[in-house]
């Protein structure tokens, strides 16, 4: 299995992933035979990658860190509180603390968890499910941090509505194609504040929740927003909401800009720890980052070809690959793999779209 860019659908290919609209309903399910036509529906619904199974990646399995149902309730469960909240009716929080209960027990149950797979989203349903990725990024970080399960409840709330206050803001302004004037950003910035007095107000909530919707833009060096704390004094929950955010925000496809390669993120991630991050934080998360994921398809330094077929936990630069193409673009009859970890001399050179 590996993703493409539906523009690269071509027909016999095999979808690997079931996909589903916003409301969980299933749109076309894992195992269809994908024709040319569909990619104009792909993109009217603003999906603009899948999952495929073709004859060199059939063999790959990816696998999500939580299972489709608790992901698709946690997106859900956003929904309905941003919902709630945009017409003015009381936050409910119940929906939000059962699934974030199944998202701790399914990662403490996993020993060292990577991820591999990056869901799929669509314009509907970004802000949802981008917060589900806060969540389950923040709490990889916080169990590697040997958070208990009560601590690792507070820091998936705050991730979960880390963007609360963002129904607070014009959607003209937060879906804006192009540039930002300084004040639609000076607007955008307020939601940070609008989400802390949103939940509150809430006294089913933990006061953590709160902080951390208030200062997931603060930054280490003092420059964030919007009290320009400094360092430490920024909660660590915070510290740790605030690199999956940039993660998640920079791996993601936005109608103003297409998403960077993981290595890119995590190179940028890294060069920024203790300036803009909180450099161990950075370094706990990446742990748990497969910075070249299965299926992806590169380039080495040899000038060949390949597809990541495993991961090296200890060295996630050295994935195990297998070559597919000669320095000179002519696929090789057998398809043979190596372990960049016993081949010094051969790095990744480029991360390619497709082949
Ligand atoms: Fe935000």
């Amino acid at each position: 299995m590996r993703r493409i860019s539906v523009e690269r659908v071509r027909e016999g290919m095999e979808l690997a992933k079931t996909l589903y609209s916003i409301d969980g309903n299933v749109l076309l399910n894992a195992g269809i035979k994908l024709k040319e036509s569909y990619v104009r529906k792909f993109k009217e619904i603003g999906i603009d990658e899948i999952y495929i199974n073709d004859s060199l990646s059939s063999d790959i399995v990816i696998e999500d860190i939580i299972s489709d149902e608790t992901r698709f309730e946690a997106r859900m469960a956003v929904k309905r509180a941003m919902d709630n909240v945009m017409h003015g009716n009381s936050l409910d929080v119940k929906p939000v603390r059962n699934v974030v209960g199944k998202i701790v027990e399914e990662l403490l149950s996993i020993k060292d968890a990577v991820i591999n797979l990056q869901d799929i989203k669509t314009l509907d349903n970004y802000t949802f499910a981008h917060s589900t990725n806060v969540c389950v990024l923040s709490a990889v970080t916080g169990i590697s941090m040997g958070y208990g399960e009560g601590q690792l409840k507070d820091l998936c709330m705050g991730a979960l509505f880390h963007d609360i206050g963002k129904t607070k803001v014009p959607n003209e302004i937060l879906n804006k194609a192009g540039s930002l004037t300084a004040e639609e950003y000076e607007i955008i910035k307020k939601h940070s504040r609008y989400g802390y007095d949103i939940l509150k107000q809430n006294m089913e909530l933990s006061a953590y929740v709160g902080y951390i919707a208030l200062t997931h833009h603060e930054q280490f060096n003092g420059e964030g927003y919007p009290l320009g704390l400094k360092g430490k004094a920024i909660h660590e929950y915070s510290r740790i909401v605030s690199v999956a955010d940039v993660y998640d925000a920079m791996t993601s496809n936005r109608v103003y800009r297409k998403r960077l390669n993981i290595s890119e993120v995590v190179e940028y991630l890294v060069s920024l720890g203790d300036h803009q991050f909180d450099y161990e934080i950075v370094r706990k998360m990446i742990e748990h980052i497969s910075v070249f994921p299965l299926g992806t398809y590169v380039t080495l330094s040899t000038g060949e070809t390949a597809i990541v077929v495993d991961n090296n936990r200890k060295y996630p630069s050295r994935p195990v690959v297998r070559l597919i193409k000669d320095p000179y673009g002519v696929e090789y009859e057998i398809f043979r793999e190596i372990d960049l970890t016993s081949y010094n001399n051969i790095v990744i050179s480029n991360v390619l779209d497709d082949i």
